[in-house]
């Protein structure tokens, strides 16, 4: 591992529904639990509302992972939005590698607003998973660096 290795802060773009994620996040930030400032949170009424266009579109402005959170199945404040979003994203998570780009820099998870501290553990894992990754440079829009 070089230098420049372990200097690597990835960008990370955690997409969060409203209803639970967000407030999980919330409840993390209010205990006290640290997790990475690279994760920037992106709040969105709920998990379905994010069309996977958006999370290629992420990985173009330069996200190196993209997590998407939102409630548990069964649990949607919109009855079913989570059970599009969870199809929706094996579809997308299936085409990872035909865009070029490695699975595991997307990932999906269910966190309630009550677990702040699954949402601290999860992106402290994320990220460490995406440092081991390494700088997503391929799907990487250059046009979008100036
Ligand atoms: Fe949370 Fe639908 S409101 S997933």
């Amino acid at each position: 591992m070089s230098i420049d290795d372990r200097d690597f802060r990835p960008v990370i773009a955690a997409f969060c529904c409203n209803w639970c994620s967000y407030a999980g996040a919330d409840l993390a930030g209010s205990s006290r639990m640290k997790y990475p400032a690279e994760v920037k949170i992106i709040r969105v009424p709920c998990s379905c509302r994010v069309n996977p266009m958006f999370i290629l579109r992420t990985f173009e402005k330069g996200a190196d992972g993209v997590i998407l959170c939102g409630c548990h199945p069964g649990d949607c404040h919109y009855s079913t939005g989570n059970y599009y979003t969870r199809r929706r994203m094996a579809s997308l998570i299936s085409l990872m590698e035909f865009v070029g780009l490695e699975r595991g820099r997307v990932r999906v998870e269910w966190v309630s607003a009550a677990e702040g501290a699954k949402f601290a553990e999860t992106m402290n894992e994320f990220v460490e998973h995406i440092r081991a990754l390494g700088k997503n440079t391929r799907l990487e829009d250059l046009r979008c660096k100036n």
